[in-house]
């Protein structure tokens, strides 16, 4: 049996995320997916999460393709992950090309696959935030609105 393993924090899960895992796990029979924790997140990629940990982990669970999720808790897992989970192939997407050649001297393959163009965790919070950002006097404001049918 072939085993696939690939990390990322998976917030906002989107259809880029979903092309990535069918795309992993097309590579062999069994993928592992290494999701970074609340804490990992913040203290080392500064990035604050909407879901928290445990609903991301569900929600990629919940994805066919995927057959394990575990935490990504820090930098230096991966070399340990790829003997603890005896992974034949690491997978990451495209914005980390080269990042990761080291995990060669592990013995696994390591595969970067093409991002899905447009799309992206933070590009949909910078997105609803532009759209709901007062830029005329347009904008309702609900608070305003009397709602008692008195
Ligand atoms: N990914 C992808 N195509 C996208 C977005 C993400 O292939 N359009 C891949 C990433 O390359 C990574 C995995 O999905 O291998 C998880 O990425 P993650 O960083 O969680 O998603 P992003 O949407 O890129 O999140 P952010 O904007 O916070 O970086």
């Amino acid at each position: 049996m072939k085993r696939v393993i690939t990390y990322g924090t998976f917030d906002l899960l989107h259809y880029g995320h979903i092309n990535l895992l069918r795309r992993a796990k097309a590579l062999g029979d069994y993928l592992i997916v290494v999701i970074s924790t609340d804490e990992f997140n913040w203290n080392e990629k500064h990035k604050k999460c909407y879901f928290p940990y445990e609903q991301r982990k569900a929600l990629v669970e919940a994805i066919r393709y995927v057959d394990l999720v575990i935490p990504e808790e820090s930098w230096g897992q991966k070399r340990s992950d790829m003997h603890e989970y005896h992974i034949d192939t690491f997978v990451m997407g495209d914005d980390w090309k080269g990042r990761f050649d080291f995990l060669k001297e592990e013995g696994v393959e390591v595969v970067y696959l093409p991002r899905t163009p447009e799309i992206s965790s933070s590009q949909i919070k910078q997105d609803l935030y532009d759209a709901n950002a007062v830029t005329d006097g347009s904008r309702v404001n609900h608070d305003e609105i009397d709602t008692d049918p008195k």
